[in-house]
């Protein structure tokens, strides 16, 4: 008898979609789209992990500066531990609830994660606020967003399909539909941003650092004070030089150039990697600029994008 895959009675009859130019195609769970295996590893975080009240979640939507944040975020916190960011990718030091932690819908082997964070665990989740557990919602863990200019994350998500020659191909044209129309993976693209940005504005005070890759590239330094500050270890006026080699470190130009980093294998086999979907450590440094749109979207994209931004965010007092 064949075996059942996790969950396969909740996601079977849930509406389904197909993006790009092959499947698998994407299954609609409580208002947000997603591949099958993130809806499994979704419904497992949901049913097994339990956060801790010292746990920081690194929350964000694909491509809009989580591998940044993760070592910001791991500097930060393990400041002796540093350069360990020089020979190993982030991605490995900072795992994904839905992604890693959780993948084929069960609880994976430890992480090792647990043999390098000091004071707290560090965890990612690209899962919209709105779909978190109710566990983390009621528990006192910190949650740092990024967000991005929605144009620039669109080119960005389109080459990271196109540079990994990713089994769902996927045309800019369609790419930007996704994001117009909030049919991509993970999406509605706005309805994520806002559900964190809600919860920063209407949650309990000091529990969500909401950033823009935008602000971030502004500022780093200063970003990183903030973060230290927020996370309760705050750097001290005469704590410059630290605070300088941490931007170094986790800088563009040094990410992209340490050895571990130029690798162009794939990884992404099932519960055996740091994602589900197969992408090379070399793809996830590509340009780190601001504005790189314009370098792509013809205007018509330009202003379908940008519409549906003003009508998303109208109100919310955001704007990206
Ligand atoms: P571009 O494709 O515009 O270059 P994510 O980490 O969420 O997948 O986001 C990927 C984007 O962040 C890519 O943007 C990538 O180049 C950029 N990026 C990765 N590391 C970075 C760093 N250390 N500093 C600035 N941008 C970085």
């Amino acid at each position: 008898m064949e075996e059942s895959e996790p969950y396969e009675d909740l996601i079977n009859p849930l509406p389904t979609v197909p993006f790009g130019g092959s499947p698998p195609p994407l299954h609609q769970y409580k208002g947000f789209w997603f591949r099958k295996q993130t809806i499994q590893g979704l419904l497992a975080t949901h049913d097994h992990f339990v956060p801790l009240p010292t746990d920081v979640l690194l929350c964000s939507f694909q491509k809009t500066g989580t591998t940044w944040l993760k070592s910001l975020l791991f500097s930060i916190i393990n400041r002796h531990l540093k350069d360990s960011l020089l020979s190993i990718n982030p991605h490995f030091l900072i795992p994904s609830l839905e992604l890693t932690m959780y993948t084929d819908g069960k609880p994976q082997s430890p992480l090792f994660i647990e043999k390098t964070s000091s004071s707290c665990r560090i965890l990612s989740t690209h899962l919209p606020y709105q779909l978190l557990p109710p566990s983390v919602k009621d528990s006192d863990c910190k949650i740092v967003y990024i967000t991005r200019n929605p144009k620039d994350f669109i080119v960005s998500f389109w080459h990271f399909m196109v540079s990994n020659k990713h089994h769902h191909p996927v045309s800019l044209e369609e790419a930007v539909d996704g994001i117009c129309t909030g049919v991509l993976p993970g999406g509605p693209y706005f309805n994520h941003v806002l559900g964190y940005w809600k919860e920063r504005l209407e949650g309990p005070s000091k529990r969500v650092f909401f950033l823009t890759y935008e602000d971030l590239k502004r500022n780093t330094a200063g970003h990183v004070r903030r973060l230290g500050e927020f996370l309760g270890c705050p750097f001290g006026v005469d704590d410059e030089n630290e605070v300088d080699e941490i931007v170094r470190i986790c800088s563009f130009d040094t990410m992209r150039n340490v050895e571990v980093n130029k690798d162009e294998k794939l990884l992404g086999a099932m519960g055996k990697s740091i994602s589900l979907v197969p992408f090379s450590l070399k793809s996830l440094f590509r340009k780190g600029e601001v504005g790189d749109h314009e370098n792509y979207l013809s205007q018509e994209m330009i202003e379908c994008i940008d519409k549906v931004a003003k009508e998303k965010l109208s109100g919310s007092g955001l704007n990206l």
